[in-house]
């Protein structure tokens, strides 16, 4: 019997994590799952392991509130005692936990296996792009979620142990989609209708770091909601929430009567939100999938997409955050035809997945 550990620590790695966890779990292997700690908010976190039913980490550690050095530093040295006689260490996408579980496995000798390995924004400024390179760098079972992101691992000369499995955000989705149309209130507890709002989040450092770029989002979520005559949603990332605050934009960003801050919420209640947007607006990887699926147009307020697959197909358009350009995407892509495909695969990541574990583990 071989002694698997799952390392995550965020709300996409849980919420994306969950089917894979299942079916290792199921597994004649031995499982440790470990969370490292990396969000902690009850929003953030508890909430997608009710939501998700999933179990409970079986090494929880504490990470709150540290620079991202010391996130990925700290994390090496907590989970090291768990992950040191590891058979398979897996990870899962693009975070601080991500590259930590990585480097950790490499310096302990351990064999490493990536979920969502190979897709590519083509852009180092984004924390998240050198994780994912790292991460894929070091791995021996690489899942792609599209033949797009094994062209990428090829072009940086990783070939051997990659497996085209879709993306287990379809798993979470259609495990979920049902018992959250049944559950979530969601749009009768906030007075939506729907097709009456569009879904907005936004987070990402490279958006809400800079004072100058937070002060003109706001500007293009104004100018997006008067172009579509509806409100905007936006359960607000806790990211976010810091920066507006620190920024001195928090009474602006109150003052925009068409924008209804809210709590994040948890999965349930998101997937109900998506699917009955008009539009989702998003800086976030998950939103683009997600959206893609339920055929909800998206805006993605970025310059570049590590999600390539929703612009081919026409689900998705980039509009960065000038307020012009997010105007005339939110036209558009309200406009658009919905008959796209999903190319995120069929819902079958988390067992193919476990089945090459098994495979590999023998
Ligand atoms: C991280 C990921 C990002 C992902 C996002 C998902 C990295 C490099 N980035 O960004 O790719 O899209 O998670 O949401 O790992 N905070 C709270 N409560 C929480 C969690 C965070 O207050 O539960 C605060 C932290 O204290 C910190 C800020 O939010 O000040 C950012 O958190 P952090 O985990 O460093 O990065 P994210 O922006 O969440
Ligand atoms: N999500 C949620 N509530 C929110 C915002 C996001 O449940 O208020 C879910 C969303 O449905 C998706 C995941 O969180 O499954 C995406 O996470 P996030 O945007 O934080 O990270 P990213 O996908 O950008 O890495």
């Amino acid at each position: 019997m071989g002694r698997i550990v799952t390392i995550i620590g965020t709300r996409p790695e849980i919420i994306k994590m969950a089917p894979v966890v299942k079916a290792l779990d199921a597994l004649d292997h031995e499982h440790v799952l470990v969370h490292s700690g990396q969000h902690y908010d009850v929003m953030m976190d508890r909430i997608f392991f009710r939501d998700l039913e999933l179990r409970e980490p079986d090494h929880q550690f504490e990470l709150k509130v540290r620079p991202p050095h010391l996130q990925v530093a700290t994390t090496m040295r907590q989970v090291a005692p768990v992950a040191k006689d590891a058979d398979l260490v897996i990870i899962h996408g693009d975070t601080n936990t991500t590259l930590a579980g990585g480097l950790l496995a490499s310096k302990q000798g351990r064999p490493l296996a990536h979920v969502e390995a190979g897709i590519r924004s083509f852009d180092k400024t984004m924390p998240e792009e050198v994780n994912r390179i790292i991460a894929d760098q070091l791995s021996n079972l690489l899942f792609t979620p599209t033949p797009t992101s094994r062209e990428n691992l090829r072009r940086e000369n990783v070939t051997e142990g990659v497996h085209v499995v879709g993306n287990s955000v379809i798993d979470a989705l259609l495990q979920n989609r049902a018992i959250a149309e049944k559950r979530s209130d969601v749009l009768s507890r906030l007075g939506l209708k729907a097709g009456g709002y569009l879904l907005l989040t936004f987070h990402r450092a490279e958006n809400v770091d800079s004072k100058e770029r937070l002060a003109r989002a706001l500007v293009a979520f104004e100018r997006a909601a008067h172009e579509a005559g509806l409100p905007i949603l936006f359960p607000i990332h806790p990211r976010t929430v810091k920066r507006l605050r620190e920024f001195g934009l928090e009474k602006r960003a109150a003052a925009q009567p068409s924008l209804q801050r809210i709590e994040p919420t948890g999965y349930l209640d998101m997937l109900v939100l998506e699917e009955n947007a008009a539009l989702v607006m998003t800086d976030s990887g998950g939103l683009q999938e997600e959206s893609c699926f339920f055929r909800v147009p998206c805006v993605t307020l970025r310059e570049n997409t590590e999600r390539p697959e929703t612009l081919e197909i026409g689900s998705n358009v980039l509009a960065g955050t000038d307020p012009e350009r997010v105007r005339d995407a939110v036209r558009r892509q309200l406009d658009a035809d919905r008959n796209w495909p999903n190319p995120f695969g069929d819902g079958t990541t988390g067992l193919q997945v476990a089945e090459t574990v098994a495979a590999y583990l023998g």
